[in-house]
């Protein structure tokens, strides 16, 4: 297909790689302020362990997790993804009676571990803090807070305590020795593949064919990182390594550069793209009209716009097929600017929200399986270069819906699929509109607006009244309200008539 002169913008676009053979770590974090009430809940603990297996099953390189709380150690924004259009589905069954209130979003990072024992050394801190930080000092928190402590005198009375003070005061205060607390929540719990015999089918004569197959296991243990625990298990010996010492004391220098972040440019436009993976299959299964269905389209756009509203420094949106834009404010310091956390958010509570709306598009339409996003972070230096990146993913939608209208018209009146490639090989615009004209009696610009623009997200500067996603109509929208509408992003009088959009000093 023909490239566009924006193109160029691609090499802005930078490859970034983990140096083989480290091992990677992935890392997810939950933000569930708005879920406080599921703290230390057997439940919320369980869907997370449940949304693990799934990850481990999903992906056949994922070996190895250990979680407590709302955190996993795993690998980035594909798995924060899948992990948060799991959390959605498997919801019911840990919550029979329970809403889900609000999507949720997870942030993940890459941790690289040289060796196994860096490795243990990791997952020694990490059950550090599940124990010391997470457990301990939340247990104390909050029977403090239930027998009519203030939060801050709570957090006043816990300043700067010792293990063994939390302890004693579990113990004398309110009775409860802490050795004796559920494992789940003293531990944290680890899930690793091992190999299991499962019935596959029946022979004909009745007998069950078996076949080993690699499964996710749940496990608890006192001290993930010890040589004890590693060389028990073959699994983790022959897919990670021997574990040859006992981790000691954490190293302060190693535990922090754990905690290295990239950072994105400062100062510069920072534009988040995530792409739906697989989303061929995904269409096919779900059987999406081709080459555009319009609902399928709305939900992306409703997703982007839950998006909008959950992050305000995200000033616009741009969506076409399974990909969407979005374009942070120059100045902004969400997250303080760290890459990972930033994709992985966005790429998350976009899937959850996939997920949860998916009815509202298609009610007569079973969901077979969740979608995943991935998502990249490219910096912009210049207001200039990112109108054009945004013009080159607005050229490319009308090249493709070009492109796939024909495509598609000739394979129903016949052609097959490689007749209709042939056919198309070569031909420009004007030519494509013309077959289309001639042959089948289409209009090109006559097409719906929404598969020949694509759709931008942005917030209204002043009330307005807006109907079926285009600004003019009946139903009237506040000022600073998320609209979507399918405007030309090419065209720089679009920019210079709604300067708000973009808005920077
Ligand atoms: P990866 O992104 O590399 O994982 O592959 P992908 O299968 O998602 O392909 P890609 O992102 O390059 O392109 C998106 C694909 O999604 C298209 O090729 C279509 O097959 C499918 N798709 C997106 N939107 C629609 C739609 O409205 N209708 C139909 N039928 N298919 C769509
Ligand atoms: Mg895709």
């Amino acid at each position: 297909m023909a490239n566009s002169k924006y193109e160029y913008v691609k090499s802005f676009e930078l490859e970034d790689q983990v140096m083989f053979p480290n091992l990677i770590v992935v890392r997810i974090d939950g933000h569930f302020l708005k879920f406080m009430s599921l703290r230390s809940d057997e439940a919320a603990l369980g869907l997370m362990n449940s949304c693990s297996a799934a990850v481990l099953e999903e992906y056949p390189d994922f070996i190895f997790a250990y979680g407590f709380s709302d955190e996993y150690s795993k690998i980035l924004s594909l798995v924060a993804s899948f992990f948060a259009a799991t959390y959605v589905t498997k919801w019911k069954e840990f919550y029979p009676q329970r809403k889900l209130e609000c999507a949720p979003s997870f942030t993940s990072k890459v941790v690289t571990c040289a060796s196994t024992e860096v490795l243990q050394v990791y997952l020694a801190w990490r059950q550090q803090d599940c124990h010391a930080k997470k457990n301990q000092y939340e247990n104390c928190f909050w029977m403090l807070v239930k027998s009519g402590k203030t939060i801050s005198e709570t957090q006043e009375i816990l300043k700067d305590t010792q293990k063994q003070q939390k302890n004693e005061l579990l113990f004398q205060k309110f009775g409860i020795n802490y050795k004796t607390l559920p494992v789940l929540f003293r531990q944290g719990s680890c899930l690793f593949k091992t190999k299991v015999e499962e019935t596959i089918k029946h022979d004909e004569n009745g007998n069950p064919v078996k076949r080993l197959r690699r499964k996710a296991v749940l496990v608890h243990s006192e001290n993930i990182a010890a040589r004890t625990f590693w060389n028990e298990n073959p699994s983790l010996c022959n897919d990670i390594g021997h574990s040859t010492n006992d981790i000691g004391k954490i190293e302060p220098d190693l535990a922090r550069s754990f905690e290295f972040e990239n950072k994105l440019l400062p100062l510069t436009w920072v534009v988040v793209r995530i792409d739906g993976c697989h989303f061929h299959r995904f269409s096919d299964v779900h059987e999406f009209e081709k080459p555009n269905d319009e609902k399928a389209l709305k939900l992306m756009n409703s997703c982007a716009v839950a998006v909008l509203e959950e992050f305000q420094d995200i000033q616009f949106a741009y969506g076409v097929s399974d990909e969407y834009s979005f374009v942070l404010k120059k100045e902004s310091e969400l997250y303080k600017r760290q890459s990972s956390q930033i994709i992985s958010a966005i790429a998350s509570l976009f899937t959850s929200t996939y997920v949860i709306k998916w009815r509202d598009f298609f009610p007569h339409k079973e969901l077979k399986y969740p979608p995943s996003f991935d998502g990249r972070a490219v910096c912009y230096p210049t207001y200039k270069i990112l109108l054009d990146y945004l013009a080159w993913r607005q050229v490319d939608c009308h090249i493709n819906n070009q492109y796939n209208t024909c495509f598609w018209m000739l394979v129903k009146s016949g052609k097959n699929k490689t007749q209709s490639q042939d056919y198309l090989k070569g031909t420009q615009t004007r030519e494509k509109n013309e077959l289309l004209s001639r042959q089948f009696g289409i209009e090109y610009n006559s097409l719906p607006i929404i598969f020949r623009m694509g759709s931008s997200v942005f917030r209204l500067k002043e009330a307005a009244a807006v109907e079926n996603g285009v600004v003019s109509g009946k139903k009237l929208k506040l000022e600073g309200e998320v609209v979507v509408d399918h405007c030309n992003i090419i065209e720089r009088c679009f920019w210079e008539e709604h300067p708000h959009i973009l808005s920077y000093s």
